[in-house]
């Protein structure tokens, strides 16, 4: 390991209105080394990397690049220094080439300043197949997969040629053989020297690609360790500054009469799938990404064209490709990209939570602020949502926080017959998921169906009741979720 560091910080702090976000933090990463970055939602993870690339500023505290003190005056300072940022949210221009996007600001020209094509593409050409990304240099972003584009911003970093790489959750939206293509990437360019910080919830990730971990908590500096001197008992309990109780036990509830029954149903992504979902109970789908679970969630709701089939929820047939009539017959989806799907950035926390609850607390048309006050400040504290208050604009809030929020508005909400979850834990720090898993459990309890989408099989596995597994838009196996194990449900899926 280099003796010095490429980059150091020290004594760093950073206030919010209400939060203290950052502490006396002090970080450093060397050359040649993958640092993973941890700590639960609201930990400073990403204020932490703001400041390393210039996009905040810090409050006080010392910044070094090659042990020389320096100063990052903005984000385009911090490009000119190498140090290149993948951001949490992706950033690219969707009517835009992926060449285009990944030269961007930096686009070859020629004579009177014209883009040069052949160039852009040839250059494009070089960065994909270097690191073995299959992508069409020409195609248009908003074409490709979200996973795609992903890669995308990616290549994007990389052409900058940086020596600092920071990635914010990079795999959120990776299947399988995408992540093991970034750490292709990763391993290519740490041989290469370059410093790469990596921030995930995910442990196993953090284990297979880290060389050290640095862990946050409330703001404060927990510590860094070589990743082969510590195990994931001890990672989480630094994370959470106790010990986790355990995993988390399904209370089994008494399970009823068939409330929604799925025949045949297929779209132009889903074919032919039938199911039935009893009072109580929670069914869980399970499969790769890409296995049309998503899809599957949009034809129920309506949201996809129907081609075939009958969808009823207590005998009340489902018309085509209406999701008002899905609503208005007892149907609920929480959406896997619930950033796109419906976060109003402006609006407070509050308001983003009861937003399509507002009945459950209103009488007559009035709404009752004191009930509305205590619901929310109720799933607040089950779900640990860090906010100063609940007035507080949801914008403001961490991205795991901002996910927990928008997950809690469809958990509050008590007159629904069946809700469909997919993916509700993505972004969500190891702490919060069992009181999620536990919310939708306690829902199942009082009478609720649930339909939960998931492509972590050990997240499955302990919530559902039964489970089915899809392939390619279809299902390609059944089982009762006591006794089948994470082997059964991978063989299945492949
Ligand atoms: N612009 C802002 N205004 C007010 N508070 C903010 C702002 N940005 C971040 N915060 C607060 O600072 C704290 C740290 O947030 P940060 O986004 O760094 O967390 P994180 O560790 O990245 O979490 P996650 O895992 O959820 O992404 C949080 O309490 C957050 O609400
Ligand atoms: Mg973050």
């Amino acid at each position: 390991m280099p003796k010095e560091p490429i980059l150091r910080l020290t004594g760093i702090n950073k206030r919010f209105p209400g939060v203290y976000a950052l502490k006396d933090i002090s970080f450093a990463v060397y050359p040649g080394e993958v640092h993973a970055l941890m700590g639960e939602n609201g930990a400073g993870k990403s204020t932490l990397i703001k400041i390393i690339s210039g996009a905040l500023n810090a409050d006080s505290g010392e910044y070094y690049l090659n042990e020389k003190k320096t100063e990052i005056t903005g984000p385009k300072d911090a490009i000119e220094k190498k140090i290149s940022v993948i951001y949490q949210e992706l950033n690219l221009a969707k009517d835009l080439s992926v060449a285009e996007n990944i030269f961007l600001g930096n686009l070859p020209t020629k004579s009177f300043g014209r883009i040069d094509y052949a160039l852009l593409y040839e250059k494009a050409s070089k960065i994909l197949l270097e690191f073995g990304l299959n992508i069409d240099p020409k195609v248009t972003v908003k074409h490709l997969a979200v996973a795609q584009q992903q890669l995308v911003e990616i290549a994007k970093s990389i052409a900058k040629d940086p020596k600092i790489i920071i990635m914010d959750e990079p795999t959120s939206a990776l299947s399988h053989n995408e992540i093991e293509a970034l750490f292709g990437i990763i391993r290519m360019l740490k041989d290469r020297g370059t410093a790469i910080v990596y921030v995930s919830h995910k442990l196993d990730e953090v284990f297979a690609i880290s060389q050290k971990v640095t862990v946050l908590r409330d703001g404060e500096f927990v510590g860094t360790c070589f990743i082969n001197e510590i195990d994931e008992k001890k990672l989480i309990s630094m994370m959470v500054g106790r010990p986790l109780s355990g995993t988390y036990t399904k209370e089994k509830s008494s399970i009823g009469d068939i409330i929604m029954e799925v025949e045949n149903l297929s779209t132009d992504y889903v074919h032919d799938v039938s199911f039935s979902v009893k009072a109580g109970e929670i069914v869980g789908f399970s499969g790769l990404m890409g296995s049309g679970r998503t899809e599957l969630c949009r034809a129920i709701f309506g949201l996809d064209r129907r081609k075939n089939g009958r969808i009823s929820i207590c005998g009340n047939e489902l018309a085509k490709n209406s999701p008002e009539e899905a609503v208005r017959i007892g149907l609920g989806l929480v959406p896997e990209n619930r950033k796109d799907d419906g976060i109003f950035p402006q609006l407070s926390v509050r308001a983003n939570m009861t937003l399509v609850s507002l009945r459950v607390f209103s009488r007559m048309g009035r709404i009752n602020p004191e009930k509305e006050y205590t619901s929310t400040e109720k799933i607040i504290e089950s779900i640990k949502i860090k906010t100063p208050s609940q007035k507080q604009r949801i914008i403001n809030l961490s991205g795991g926080n901002q996910q927990k929020v928008i997950l809690a508005r469809w958990l509050i909400e008590s007159n629904r017959k069946v809700l469909i979850v997919d993916e509700p834990t993505r972004g969500i720090d190891i702490g919060a998921k069992a009181e999620i898993y536990a919310i939708l459990n306690h829902l199942a309890f009082n009478g609720m169906s649930i339909i939960i989408m998931s492509s972590e099989m050990p997240e499955i596995l302990s919530i559902a009741d039964r489970i089915y597994v899809m392939k390619a838009g279809a299902i390609n196996g059944y089982f009762n979720a006591y006794e089948v194990t994470q082997e059964d449900l991978l063989i299945a899926a492949t």
